[in-house]
């Protein structure tokens, strides 16, 4: 079997793994990096974030505001140290990417500009007009050529984590241009892959966000934490899920109902004030606003599409210069996929998927239980998202936990020997002939592909949406485990070598399924309502017993537990969300 090694390895590349890919270099140039992806780095969803990157940076803000923020906007579920350190971290990071390349977008006087965002007090979100992810991506994708230590690994798909002795030493992956699989071993991993929005239906996530490297890291048996913990973003377009950005609502868009009227008022946000207040009404954080959605929905102030219902951005007072200078994307978006001009027409929105507060369990170095094994941005949980993320905190975490995760794994890998490499080969041989076995020589079977994923998404989406029961969560957990079996009897019928996206189609679909599985456990166990995790038989929040993250694992016979860890409070006891005032 074809065999490579490095010191350090990262599965996925996109801001949290080109970060971390810098920051190991930084620390010693001599160390040799591989970055293993499952597409070309400027194709990973960072490229597709649009609103900003939070970081204290103006004088009328402090650290310890963006630390309340944030802990308050996560319900309290959020590791107060790991605020601390993020918060602290968060100005260096942005300023590091200025000296870089990155062209955020300025003051008239030159300063670099911030903007509003929900559930913020103070302004302190820089931004690249609307297209910060990409900049911020092409930065750091341009950073990362000045190593030479950096060996990519552009479209190559990886199927296991190689474990020995309660250590990480290295990946199986597939070159998917030719179909060879091989081992790339490695003294540490870091897991930076992203998230899991197309478990459900609809989602800002782009389609390579399947829960990778989180069912990698369970399978290995490394926890997840907080998976019950799904952000709804509030204004997705209807139909492509595409994102539009909460900037428009920075800038001054209203949300509206079928009725004309702005709706948030009345769900505890504030009172409509001609100009944008923060942490108030359309600045309100995403799960109230999402939840806000459910209830105009039911009380039958929606408005009925072709599909689904939706509410009202209105973006037209702004005016069509302001428009072009501060959401020029949203307006591009717009003309290109809904066929609507924003200067002159209503932009129809609902929440849609957009986010994992939860992922694989790091402690504060971006370090998993697993001896060697890191992991950082979306992928992760550390957790300083809590149960419902700020928007604008997860540009920033990528690149304080990356830088994090890359520093710690490179000193990590510095102090280990060689492993033992029989052993090692002997596993990525055994999972080469599952590879084939399972898949690619596999001819009969009577499940397909398309209808499993249909399947899981409409059961995730009934049982584990916005708001939950114990019934909802139950029949979806009964779907997931049927559709698990159901699994086993798919049979693809490519079974050709270059670029066989069936075959990681049946990867991303597994993975997927237990990403689900993961979430509906920790959901049904949470016996309370916190932040984006509601549920309808037991609506208030419970510190008593649920001030506590949840770890779930995957047991020997493929079942899973869940067990609970304490949260991290420092300095702000747990109080009561209040916004709009
Ligand atoms: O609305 C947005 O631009 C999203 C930002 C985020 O999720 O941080």
């Amino acid at each position: 079997m074809d065999t490579s090694a490095h010191d350090v390895l990262l599965v996925g590349g996109g801001g949290a793994g080109l970060r971390a890919a810098i920051a190991i270099s930084e620390f010693n140039p001599k160390l040799s990096v591989a970055v293993v992806s499952k597409v070309y780095p400027m194709r990973s969803h960072t490229v597709s974030a649009e609103g900003g990157a939070a970081g204290v940076i103006k004088p009328n803000d402090t650290l310890d505001e963006h630390c309340y923020d944030t802990i308050s906007g996560g319900d309290w579920m959020c590791d107060q140290d790991a605020v601390e350190l993020f918060v602290r971290e968060a100005p260096k990071e942005l300023l590091r990417l200025e000296h870089w390349g990155c062209p955020w977008s300025r003051e008239p006087d030159g300063h670099v500009a911030v903007r509003p965002f929900g559930g913020m007090k103070n302004e302190r979100t820089w931004f690249a007009a609307d297209k910060t992810g990409f900049h911020m991506l092409h930065t750091l994708f341009q950073t990362s050529l000045k190593y030479p230590s950096v060996r990519r690994y552009d479209e190559w798909f990886v199927t296991k984590l190689l474990i020995d002795d309660g250590q990480v030493r290295g990946v199986v992956a597939i070159e998917l241009m030719t179909g060879r699989i091989q081992a790339i071993l490695a003294k540490s991993v870091i897991i930076c892959t992203g998230g899991c929005g197309k478990v459900f239906p609809f989602t800002t996530n782009a389609n390579i966000k399947n829960g990778d490297g989180m069912s990698l890291a369970l399978r290995a048996g490394a926890p997840l934490k907080d998976m019950e913990f799904v952000q709804y973003h509030p204004t997705g377009l209807p139909f492509t899920g595409i994102l539009i950005t909460e900037a428009a609502r920075a800038e001054g868009g209203w949300l509206l109902n079928k009725d004309g009227y702005r709706y948030l008022q009345d769900y505890n946000l504030g009172k409509p004030e001609p100009t944008p207040v923060l942490r108030s009404m359309e600045l309100g954080p995403r799960d109230r606003l999402s939840q806000a959605f459910v209830k105009e929905y039911e009380k039958g102030r929606t408005i009925e599409t072709p599909y689904g219902h939706v509410v009202h951005l209105d973006v037209r007072h702004l005016g069509e210069k302001k428009i072009n200078a501060k959401i020029p994307f949203v307006r591009e978006l717009c003309l290109k996929y809904q066929g609507i001009d924003p200067v002159r027409e209503m932009i129809p929105v609902r929440p849609v998927v957009h986010y994992m507060m939860g992922g694989v369990s790091t402690d504060i170095n971006a370090a998993t239980p697993i001896k060697g094994l890191f992991a950082a941005g979306e992928a992760a949980c550390v957790s300083i998202n809590g149960a419902n993320r700020l928007g604008s905190n997860s540009l920033t975490e990528l690149l304080v936990f990356g830088a994090r995760a890359g520093l710690h794994a490179a000193q990590f890998a510095s102090e280990q020997k060689e492993g033992n490499t029989a052993a090692i080969l002997a596993q990525a041989i055994d999972e080469k002939r599952r590879v084939e076995d399972q898949f690619l020589n596999k001819t009969a079977g009577r499940e397909s592909i398309s209808t499993i994923r249909e399947e899981m998404q409409k059961a995730m989406e009934e049982g584990a949406g916005i708001y939950r029961t114990h019934d909802s969560l139950a029949k979806a957990a009964e779907t997931i485990g049927k559709l698990q079996e159901r699994f086993k009897d798919i049979a693809i019928s490519d079974h050709s070598h270059t670029f066989n996206t069936e075959l990681t189609a049946a990867f991303e679909l597994s993975y997927m399924l237990d990403v689900a599985e993961a979430i509906i456990a920790c959901a049904l166990n949470r016996k309370e309502s916190r932040g984006s995790h509601q549920r309808t038989d037991f609506t208030k929040r419970d510190d008593e017993k649920f001030l506590a993250h949840s770890l779930v694992y995957r047991n020997a016979d493929g079942s899973t537990r869940v067990e609970y860890l304490p949260v991290t409070i420092t300095r702000w006891p747990p109080a009561e969300r209040v916004y709009g005032k």
